[in-house]
């Protein structure tokens, strides 16, 4: 990732009842970096703490566009970029890094929970630019908070959209339709939509098909209780007990090694070390499940080990 840069907000439009769409450019009109579909920034809001979100504008525009709905019950974050934030203020933001990047594919699946189209928007402009196999199915509560509509009918045929408050829920099932071995299946949205997702592919033998990308991080998955494990950071020698109801971040910190960090919470990927012996037992949302089978890298902040030790490049 790149290191933070000042921007400056350039716009600010409302999309749907509480998503606020936040424009943002260079203040002295210099190039910003160039991404891809799936891509996230990373902003530094008001208290200084880092929220990670998806960029949903074009690609090739000069401006980079976010998506942030107001979580009234959030860590405080998204009321600060709807209430403080205004066009011509200036904003640290890190990135671009992209987790979630679009891979070739015969055929490709989207599936959007509310304001998870952020991310897959970009795709399936992608996908319909370049002729390619697609469908998007964009699942929310009702049309009035359901952001980019008007971007997502003009795609056409492939994409449908699904009012709960009007249709009931949808079975995932049906969303996906048919599937082949090679078909791979985008999902971005709240966890009972991915594990929905992550269950009617395991029900077809195709989890490995997935890739997903949490809003937050499941609670059930960080509240189970960890085992504790010996980890060996090489560069000093120094070995440290991970008790079960600590982080290895935060035992490695304490130990005053400088590790990078931001969520937390497995899902920003700030905190990335690499792996040099030992089985990880991966539990963060940042790689896929080829990086997770490597076993070549992990999220310190979540991820422990699998057996009684690891030994890490710190
Ligand atoms: S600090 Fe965010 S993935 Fe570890």
């Amino acid at each position: 990732m790149t290191g933070p840069r000042e921007l400056m907000v350039r716009g600010l439009t409302l999309e749907a009842g509480d998503v606020l769409t936040v424009e943002l450019v260079d203040p002295a009109g210099a190039a910003l970096p160039g991404w891809a579909p799936g891509a996230h920034v990373e902003l530094v809001v008001g208290d200084g703490t880092v929220r990670q979100y998806s960029l949903c504008g074009e690609p090739s525009a000069p401006s980079l566009t976010v998506a942030v709905r107001h979580e009234p019950a959030g860590r405080g974050g998204s009321a600060w970029v709807h209430r403080i934030l205004r066009p011509g203020d200036r904003i640290p933001v890190r990135g671009v890094r992209n987790h979630f990047a679009l891979e070739d594919a015969p055929h490709v699946v989207l599936v959007a929970g509310g304001v998870g189209i952020t991310p897959l928007l970009p795709m399936a402009e992608e996908l319909a630019r370049t002729g390619r196999s697609w469908r998007l199915a964009y699942v929310g509560r009702d049309a009035r908070r359901m952001p980019f509509l008007d971007r997502v009918r003009a795609l056409g045929p492939s994409a449908t959209v699904h009012e709960t408050a009007v249709s009931g829920r949808p079975p995932v099932a049906g969303l996906l339709g048919e599937l082949t071995a090679d078909t791979l299946v985008y999902v971005c949205g709240p966890a009972e939509l991915i594990g929905a997702t992550r269950t009617a592919l395991e029900a077809r033998g195709l989890e490995s098909q997935l890739r997903a990308e949490y809003f937050a991080a499941p609670a059930s998955e960080i509240a189970e209780e960890p085992g504790t494990f010996v980890v060996r950071l090489e560069r000093s020698g120094l070995e440290l007990v991970v008790p079960a109801d600590r982080s290895a971040l935060e035992v490695v910190t304490e130990a005053g090694v400088d590790v990078l960090s931001d969520c937390e919470e497995g899902i920003c990927g700030s905190c990335e070390t690499k792996v040099l012996a030992g089985a990880v037992d991966h539990r963060d949302h940042v790689l896929t499940a080829t990086e997770k089978a490597e076993n070549s890298c992990m999220m310190i902040c979540v991820s422990r080990a699998q057996g009684p030790r690891l030994t890490l490049d710190l």
